[in-house]
């Protein structure tokens, strides 16, 4: 191929690009702004913890969390193998604030809201959606543990 002919290819294809993106542009600026489009809605529905500690949050702490938070190894002086412990929370202060899933640094870690390098379980895959929910949901509801 001659170089004319490339260069010709070329400014085709720079052309043809540009093209698009302006009609595209153009279809984007004539569809007017719907005023009734809200950023969001609000909830029409309850979610309501029903669980029990016992047999729906420990498990998912016995299963994902207590081989680096226990006795012999609690990572931030954290131990998750029982109630009492979990509420005790680490070396720095609590963990859950019962009531409040936003003010406790163990739902904001498990919904990965923390930075990256302190999403639990650490290094390990997220937990399930419905497992973060009934996390949420039992500190919202108060962190009993019966
Ligand atoms: C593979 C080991 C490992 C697993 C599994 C693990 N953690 Fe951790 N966890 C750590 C380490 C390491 C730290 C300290 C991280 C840091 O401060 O950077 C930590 C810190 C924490 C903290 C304190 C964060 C803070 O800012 O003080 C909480 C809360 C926590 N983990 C909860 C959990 C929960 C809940 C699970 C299970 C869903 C879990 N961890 C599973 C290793 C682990």
């Amino acid at each position: 191929m001659k170089r004319g002919q490339l260069s010709t290819i070329v400014l085709g294809l720079v052309l043809a690009v540009g093209t698009v993106g302006c009609s595209a542009a153009g279809q984007a600026a004539s569809v007017p702004a719907n005023p009734s489009v809200q950023a969001d809605v609000s909830l029409k529905g309850e979610l309501r913890w029903t669980g029990n500690y016992a047999t729906d949050i420990q498990p998912i702490f016995d299963s994902y969390c207590v081989q680096c938070h226990n006795a012999q190894r609690p990572e931030n002086g954290l131990r998750l193998d029982s109630y009492d412990n979990v509420m005790k929370g680490t070396t720095y202060g609590k963990v859950v604030v019962p009531g409040s899933a936003p003010a406790s640094t163990l739902a904001q870690v498990v919904q990965g809201k923390a930075s990256e390098k302190i999403r639990m379980p650490h290094q390990g895959p997220r937990l399930s959606p419905n497992r973060i929910q009934n996390i949420v949901l039992w500190i919202e509801a108060g962190a009993k543990q019966d």
